[in-house]
């Protein structure tokens, strides 16, 4: 296993390039199933989630190759129905594969996913759409079965705006007979590119980025060329590492509009946040107030920039209150941030942090993803010398890291972990 060894202390300057965004790409390539011609996707990140719903497309028979711009998908072949379970507990976004094969082919064998350290992670959102579709489901040894003659549209009102829900019932309902009507569907800008997607090959979706989404289902979807939108939750994370410590960085590739809520607190702070032609610049000298954050559905405050803004509060003046209402279990950055030397609690769904902590350089670990990424961040701004331990949860959502942050001036290093 890896691990991340950061000497904390350097002020970030210089310009950062952003990848293509992991929570586009993951449900785009699962769409490709529903395509029957040869499907060519640029912008995508070279990330270990992305190389797993590689794995799980391989084994439906889908052959993908790699040329230096852009990845072709051939969805031709597609011959077996069935996505494992020692795919699915590695990545659970292998579920977004559920839609698709139900909409094209009206059947499918998908491990249930379980949980992970954010939460359980429940699927009932989906499953029942897709049932209001036509879908038969039964749960069986761990696994969905699911099957349907064809899928008809309908009404589909969902209980809480889930990303993964929308994206399934969204792939599902485009080549179902008729029409039909997601109601509370999620308005997040990966949903909003998983449509635009859709509607180049051909589908008729309308109400993207509202939460009535209106799907007329078509015969088929061709294949063509699409180009994922950039990373929202990895140029937040570089927006804070500028803030953190004090520096000033170009964000290239960063999509403004994307990061409504995250530029506005970030500008409460004492950021500056300029739109540039090719990015967002983010300078920040004196961080002068404590931070108050709730996180909601997009357009709100993503759960996803949550454990950063933590790390981040840990040095602000004043007592900082996060609360999280997205996932019950996404505070377990929070005792690795302490064993650094800040000083924060957790009372139910709310962390209360007291401000102006000097943080010292620790061995820490990584628990999930957006939690490493906190880690990360303090370890910059850190006393001292810190070791971020099982960097594989790092290198699920973030490219090459290290590289990006030693370019902009962290002492960051990579190292095998005896
Ligand atoms: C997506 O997860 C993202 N993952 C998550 O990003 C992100 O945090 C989340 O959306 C919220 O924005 C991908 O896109 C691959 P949800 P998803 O369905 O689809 C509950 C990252 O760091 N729920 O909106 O799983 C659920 O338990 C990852 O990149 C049900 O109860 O999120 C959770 O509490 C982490 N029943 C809440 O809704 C359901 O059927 C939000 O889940 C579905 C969800």
């Amino acid at each position: 296993m890896d691990k991340l060894v950061i000497a904390g202390g350097a002020r970030l300057t210089g310009e950062v390039e952003v990848s293509g965004a992991k929570n586009a790409a993951l449900p785009i390539l699962a769409a490709s199933l529903l395509c029957n011609e040869k499907v060519n996707l640029k912008n995508l990140p070279q990330l270990c989630d992305i190389t797993t719903m590689f794995k799980v497309l391989d084994i439906l028979g889908v052959k993908s190759c790699e040329t230096e711009e852009e990845i072709s998908i051939h969805p031709e072949g597609i011959d077996n129905f069935e996505a494992p379970y020692d795919l699915v507990k590695q990545m659970r976004a292998s579920i977004l594969v559920l839609g698709p094969l139900l909409g094209r082919f009206g059947k499918a064998r998908v491990s249930l996913p379980g949980g992970c350290a954010i939460g359980s992670r429940p699927i009932d959102l989906h499953l029942k759409g897709l049932e209001r579709l036509g879908t038969e489901i039964r749960i069986e040894g761990g696994y969905i079965e699911a099957k349907a003659t064809r899928l008809k549209g309908n009404e589909i009102y969902l209980d809480f705006p889930s990303v993964g829900a929308t994206l399934n019932l969204i792939m599902a309902a485009t080549l179902a007979e008729g029409e039909t009507i997601i109601e509370e569907a999620a308005k997040e800008p990966e949903v909003v590119d998983l449509i635009s997607f859709l509607n180049t090959m051909g589908a008729k979706i309308e109400g993207a980025g509202g939460d009535r989404l209106q799907i007329t289902g078509v015969k088929e979807l061709r294949g063509g060329t699409y180009k994922i939108i950039p990373d929202r939750i990895e140029a937040g994370t570089f927006m804070v590492a500028a803030t953190i410590t004090q520096g000033e960085i170009l964000v290239k590739g960063a999509n403004i509009e994307h990061l409504g809520a995250v530029v506005t607190k970030l500008e409460e702070l004492g950021a500056s946040i300029e739109k540039e032609a090719d990015g967002i610049c983010v300078a920040s000298r004196e961080i002068r107030h404590p931070i108050e954050i709730k996180t909601m559905p997009h357009p709100g405050f993503p759960t996803d920039m949550q454990a950063q803004f933590m790390a981040l509060a840990t040095i602000t003046p004043g007592t900082s209150i996060i609360t999280e209402t997205i996932f019950e279990n996404r505070f377990m950055h929070v005792s690795e941030l302490n064993r650094m030397g800040a000083d924060i609690i957790v009372e139910g769904n709310s962390a209360i942090i007291k401000g102006a902590s000097r943080l010292f350089g620790a061995s820490v670990m990584a628990t999930d993803l957006r939690a490493s990424a906190a880690l990360v961040l303090a370890g910059l701004i850190a006393e001292g010398t810190t070791e971020v331990l099982r960097v594989y949860h790092l290198d699920r959502g973030y490219e090459r890291i290290e590289e990006k942050l030693s370019r902009l001036g962290a002492n960051i290093w990579r190292k095998k972990d005896e």
